[in-house]
């Protein structure tokens, strides 16, 4: 009886721990291309909103910045030098600007 229930245990642990790990990976958004400019064959961009959200409170990008739904942004290279969108931060000041050492921070 005893062993039934460590066996069970173990199941419920195996079905739960597979489960944490995807969670962990869907807090990753993965842009779709929205800009008409050339590189269509490029990497799509990848945001890792769990770092940021344990930076900054949400407030400071939604709605300010991003709007609170994926794919909502028509987001390019052309706006993040602009500084919009990514670009508010990623300017090499508050974060790593867009430099050809960094492209494939965000586009893996
Ligand atoms: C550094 C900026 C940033 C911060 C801080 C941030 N988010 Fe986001 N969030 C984004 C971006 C970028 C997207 C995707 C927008 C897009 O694709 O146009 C997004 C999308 C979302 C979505 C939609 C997800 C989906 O699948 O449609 C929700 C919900 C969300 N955020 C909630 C939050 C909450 C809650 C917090 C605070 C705990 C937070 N965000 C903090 C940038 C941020
Ligand atoms: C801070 C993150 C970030 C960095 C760094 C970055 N990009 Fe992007 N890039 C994006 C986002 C977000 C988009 C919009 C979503 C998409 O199309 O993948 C984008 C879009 C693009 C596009 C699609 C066409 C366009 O112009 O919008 C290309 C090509 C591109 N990036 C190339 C690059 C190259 C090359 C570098 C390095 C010099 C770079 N990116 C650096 C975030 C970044
Ligand atoms: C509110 C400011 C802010 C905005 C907006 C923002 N970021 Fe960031 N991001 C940061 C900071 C701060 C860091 C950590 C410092 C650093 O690595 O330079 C960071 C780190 C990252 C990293 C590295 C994460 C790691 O694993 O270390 C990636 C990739 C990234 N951002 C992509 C993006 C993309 C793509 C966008 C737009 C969709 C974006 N960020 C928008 C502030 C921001």
């Amino acid at each position: 009886m005893r062993q039934a229930a460590l066996w069970l245990a173990l199941l419920v642990l195996a079905t739960l721990l597979p489960a944490a790990q995807v969670s962990a990976e869907q807090g990753d958004i993965v842009f779709t291309r929205s800009s008409k400019e050339e590189g269509a064959d490029y990497p799509p961009a990848t945001f890792p909103h769990y770092v940021h959200r344990m930076q900054f409170k949400c407030y400071v990008c939604h709605d300010a910045i991003f709007k609170m739904k994926a794919g909502a942004d028509k987001v390019s290279m052309d706006a993040i030098d602009k500084g919009k969108f990514c670009g508010t931060c990623h300017n090499a000041t508050i974060a790593f600007g867009p430099t050809f050492e960094s492209c494939q921070r965000c586009h893996k």
